[in-house]
């Protein structure tokens, strides 16, 4: 079964083809970050306006490199939330002509559930059940996974995502939109100890995260030194050892607290390398492993959400046969 994955829930037009019986045949993307930076964040009306010409040639090109016409696919999954409303409605119409015109069922399919299985692309994959950490710029959050749509909230942020307390401090220290990976390499520079920033709810017993505060230490701090590019870096390694910490050590109780002995991270902030560094050493030391998508599948496309989509079709496949020109929309 072949299956095309449409992602435009923000601000990158990602396709994939999916075979169940081989994997993953091709994906394609554009990236609009170039034309959002200069307006420092996503301009709702042009990402929906730049998903509307860049997608169909991307399918187009994820069918020739994949070697398939659009009669080889039995099925489309695109993303149908959350995200920019017009952005999304841009993938769901395709998909819905698509799915009229070819008669093959489409699924909507929740972006993070695309996020969180998106180590299954890679090998080794880990095996249900583990605890998935998805770190992106619109989420943060600790799910227990037990199979395809068996999903436990454990945890989550209670005011501002990991990924958007990048961005946000990274403007603050002057870098462009969107910062995480810039604030990352800049801290490569920064010395060890310089600042010390809080780590936020770092003992608050529970699995919940809090990075606004964060932010605004960072604020007091920046405002308070004479800023050159040392000191700049050296906040930047402070903002970033506070963040790491805590999702670390959160992850970790969420480990011990479920007996499980696999963590998926998914989402941008997953790149991050002081992270993986982290969770690799701490996780080494309690046994567990973590897993991690390839690192072009971290940041939004359409590979996870074609992946999402085969694995639910495979799931309702299970349960009951499935009629074809269906419109099925699920959560
Ligand atoms: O998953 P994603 O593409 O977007 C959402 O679905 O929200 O993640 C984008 C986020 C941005 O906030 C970006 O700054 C952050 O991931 N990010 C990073 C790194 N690379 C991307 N944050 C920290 N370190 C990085 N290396
Ligand atoms: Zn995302």
């Amino acid at each position: 079964m072949i299956i095309l994955g449409i992602e435009t829930s923000c601000d990158e037009t990602g396709i994939a083809l999916y075979d169940t019986e081989r994997g993953l045949l091709s994906h394609a993307l554009y990236s609009q970050i170039e034309m959002h930076s200069e307006y420092g964040g996503v301009v709702p009306e042009l990402a929906s306006r730049d998903h509307i010409q860049r997608i169909l040639p991307l399918i187009k090109e994820a069918l020739s490199v994949a070697h398939c016409e659009l009669a080889d696919i039995d099925a489309l999954a695109f993303t149908q939330g959350p995200g920019l409303a017009g952005a999304l409605l841009v993938g769901a119409s395709v998909g819905a002509a698509l799915s009229f015109v070819l008669k093959i069922p489409a699924l909507g399919i929740h972006h993070l559930e695309g996020h969180l299985l998106s180590p299954l692309l890679s090998t080794p994959a880990p095996e249900f059940p583990f605890i998935a950490l998805l770190v992106s710029g619109g989420h943060t959050q600790l799910m227990q996974v037990g199979g395809v749509g068996q999903y436990q909230l454990l945890g989550e942020t209670v005011d501002d995502a990991a990924g958007e307390a990048f961005d946000k401090t990274a403007k603050l220290l002057g870098l462009g939109y969107p910062g995480g990976a810039a604030l990352s390499k800049l801290a490569g520079q920064g010395r060890p100890g310089r600042f010390k920033l809080p780590c936020p709810m770092l003992k608050s017993g529970d699995l919940n995260f809090s990075f606004s505060g964060l932010k605004t230490a960072v604020l007091t701090l920046t405002n308070k030194q004479k800023m050159d590019q040392q000191v700049r870096a050296d906040i930047a390694l402070a903002f970033q050892e506070a963040v790491v910490t805590v999702l670390t050590e959160k992850s970790l109780a969420a480990l011990s607290r479920s007996n499980l002995n696999q963590l998926v991270v998914a989402g941008g902030v997953g790149a991050n390398q002081q992270l993986r560094q982290h969770l690799a050493e701490k996780t080494a030391l309690m046994g567990a492993t973590v897993f991690y998508p390839q690192l072009e599948f971290c940041t939004d496309n359409g590979a996870m959400i074609a992946l999402a989509g085969a694995l639910r079709l495979q799931a309702m496949d299970k349960r009951e046969s499935i009629s074809t020109g269906t419109f099925t929309v699920r959560a």
